[in-house]
């Protein structure tokens, strides 16, 4: 069980005139200066969960990487932060290569995922250099065949496989493992293609350097995964025996859970990476298999506790009997989850964060829609007018998914680190609202 302060980003407390401080500043505060609704990020925090996984790694034998999926979410200076940090990208699309590149993230430390990926990011990621990419189909295979004859160049790949298991998620959009998905080679069709590209390794420009499973996002049981990561030791193993390949590169995914919600239990990464990393070891020694390289892309598990959503009070409408709501100046267009995923959250008034809560509300957005509800129920002093209500675990496929519904100007950005806030997204602008219109 976690208290509402656990879910919010480290060093966060309530100071003695009851105001939610971050890093020792209020946040009221930095909604006044930065306006709102305006997303916080705890570098500290982003810094502290990118340790849990290495030290998780760093029982591994074997040679290690740690990559960022960077759809959870990707700006210049996360980039930045995150290269500096020598962590690698997970990438879906040559704009995430492009914005991983404008904060000097180095291509070499790449992998490009995507189920239909574009011409565009293919060749983006030819010519940038990118490490590896991830075959997810055969079309793909033989176009990037095409294209690694017309570039010269002798491409790395792994096959992203369907393992055909199962995890359990908060909801079906964000299961990817099971054998009907849009994503991926099902097991006996991997073996079948990774065999013929085998065969032809002396003509193909192609090298195929591993093997890659992703079952789902928000998982809280790592079970699936040891299982998923058998089936594809299964696979290497026949490989080596026919055609005595060396599995460089193994990579599980993504996809450990955080808690949302004081009722979530604890998830901390490293047991997590520890599991994985005895998986893969035992699944070798059994088929006496070399240890390959073990990469991992954790998106929400590195992000989304760092991050704190900020957002005004107003209206208020009581429904005798029915319910009451409270409205705030963000929603639906900065955070789709609660509408695509009925995604639970908690939240409190930064402004008066020691006061007991008095009424159970619902939180609700300005957008045309009535599905624009960040949260159901959660109790609450009575929240005013000009209040700032903080809703924690803010940080990962809240901004990366947020649209101009309403044509509303998406939020601004702040980066909290050593007592200073600096701004690394700027607020839109309603010339923003209107830059590509020709
Ligand atoms: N690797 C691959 C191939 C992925 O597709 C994903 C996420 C990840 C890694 C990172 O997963 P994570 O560690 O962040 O769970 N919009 C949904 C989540 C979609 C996840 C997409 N793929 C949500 O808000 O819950």
């Amino acid at each position: 069980m976690n208290t509402i302060l656990s879910l919010f980003p480290n060093g966060t407390a309530v100071d003695a005139h009851g105001h939610l401080t971050l890093r020792g500043q209020r946040a009221g505060a930095l909604a006044e200066q930065f306006g709102t609704p305006l997303y916080v990020y705890d570098v500290g925090t982003i810094r502290d969960n990118i340790n849990a996984y290495r030290r998780g790694l760093e029982r591994y034998s074997g040679a290690a990487q740690l990559t960022y999926a960077s759809k959870a979410f990707l700006c210049t200076a996360l980039a930045r932060l995150l290269s500096r940090e020598k962590v690698g990208f997970d990438v879906a699309s040559a704009g995430e290569i492009f914005v991983a590149r404008q904060g000097g993230a180095n291509p070499a430390h790449m992998h490009l995922h995507g189920n239909n990926k574009t011409t565009l990011d293919l060749t983006t990621a030819l010519q940038s250099g990118v490490g590896q990419i991830v075959v997810d189909n055969t079309a793909e295979l033989d176009r990037l065949a095409a294209l690694a004859e017309t570039f010269d160049q002798t491409v790395n790949i792994w096959l992203r496989v369907t393992p055909g298991v199962a995890v359990q998620t908060h909801h079906q959009f964000t299961v990817t493992g099971t054998a009907d998905s849009k994503f991926g080679f099902p097991l006996d069709t991997a073996a079948d293609v990774a065999g013929k590209l085998l065969a032809r390794a002396q003509t193909l420009r192609l090298r195929l350097t591993g093997l890659h499973i992703h079952l789902g996002s928000h998982f809280h049981d790592a079970r699936p995964v040891a299982a998923a990561i058998e089936k594809l030791l299964d696979v290497a193993q026949s490989l080596r025996e026919e055609y005595g390949w060396a599995m460089q590169d193994l990579c599980p995914g993504g996809g450990w859970g955080v808690p949302y919600h004081p009722a979530d239990p604890p998830m901390p990464a490293e047991p997590f990476v520890a599991g994985l990393v005895q998986a893969v070891e035992n699944g070798c020694r059994r088929r006496n298999l070399p240890l390959p390289r073990l990469i991992l892309e954790p998106g929400r598990s590195v992000v989304a506790q760092a991050g704190v959503a900020l957002y005004t009070v107003g209206a208020r409408k009581e429904i005798a009997g029915v319910r009451t709501y409270v409205a705030v100046d963000g929603g639906l267009a900065d955070n789709p989850r609660p509408a695509l995923y009925g995604a639970k959250y908690s939240a409190l008034l930064a402004n008066r964060a020691a006061e007991a809560a008095v009424e159970t509300v619902a939180v609700a957005g300005p957008f045309c829609e009535s599905g624009d509800i960040l949260i159901q129920e959660v109790a609450l002093p009575r929240a005013q007018p000009g209040d700032i209500l903080a809703v924690p675990v803010a940080g990962a496929y809240q901004l990366s998914m947020s649209s101009n519904y309403n044509a509303a100007l998406r939020p601004a950005v702040v980066f909290l680190e050593q007592d200073s806030a600096s701004l690394v997204i700027r607020r839109e602008t309603f010339k923003d609202l209107v830059r590509r219109d020709q």
